[in-house]
């Protein structure tokens, strides 16, 4: 039988500096994009899906706005692009640090196909992710910003996004780092 994918995360307070707004830790990027591209010489089969979360990016704007809880007013939504912008910063970052090494990371962004209520998942796109790890790439997801039916907006967390893939895609692992 197919094994599952694994699933990583790489939570936001180990690749940024969470005492200062926005920093990033380039170094420790590219050791662990060198030490993910070792695992998957050492074992062709094995097929990723990476999350990683926000850290000084996303978490510094969210809390300025309270996104998490709800998006109602015009500085709300304000905010609300702001979170998206920050963790995608960081994710272009992120993705930036795997192609060096010359992994195939594939960045899918959540807020462009997530649906929430209440803050639970309701819809999120997973074809494009299940075509991407069929054609050996390795899709790269992390925590975003996504409209709420019921709260207007919040934010889905890279374990909320894992919970939710788990049931579809069967990882064999998920690790947490
Ligand atoms: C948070 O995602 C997403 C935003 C604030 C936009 P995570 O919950 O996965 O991030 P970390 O690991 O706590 O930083």
């Amino acid at each position: 039988m197919d094994m599952g994918p694994t699933f990583i995360k790489l939570g936001g307070s180990l690749i940024t500096d969470k005492r200062r707004e926005a920093s990033a830790r380039p170094e420790l990027l590219r050791t662990l994009a060198q030490e993910i591209k070792t695992a998957i010489e050492s074992d062709p089969e094995i097929r990723l899906l990476l999350g990683h979360g926000s850290g000084s990016f996303g978490h510094w704007e969210a809390s300025r706005y309270g996104t998490r809880h709800g998006v109602t007013t015009p500085e709300g939504w304000q905010g609300f692009a702001q979170v998206s912008a920050a963790a995608s910063r960081l994710n272009r970052i992120v993705a930036d640090s795997f192609q060096a090494v010359g992994l195939p990371v594939l960045s899918l962004q959540p807020s462009a196909s997530a649906l929430a209520e209440e803050g639970n998942i309701v819809t999120l796109a997973v074809k494009p992710i299940q075509h991407a790890l069929q054609a050996g790439l390795i899709p790269l997801i992390f925590g975003d910003v996504a409209f709420d039916r019921s709260w207007g907006g919040t934010i889905l967390s890279t374990e909320d996004l894992f919970v939710h893939l788990a049931t579809l895609l069967h990882p064999d692992r998920i690790l947490l780092l």
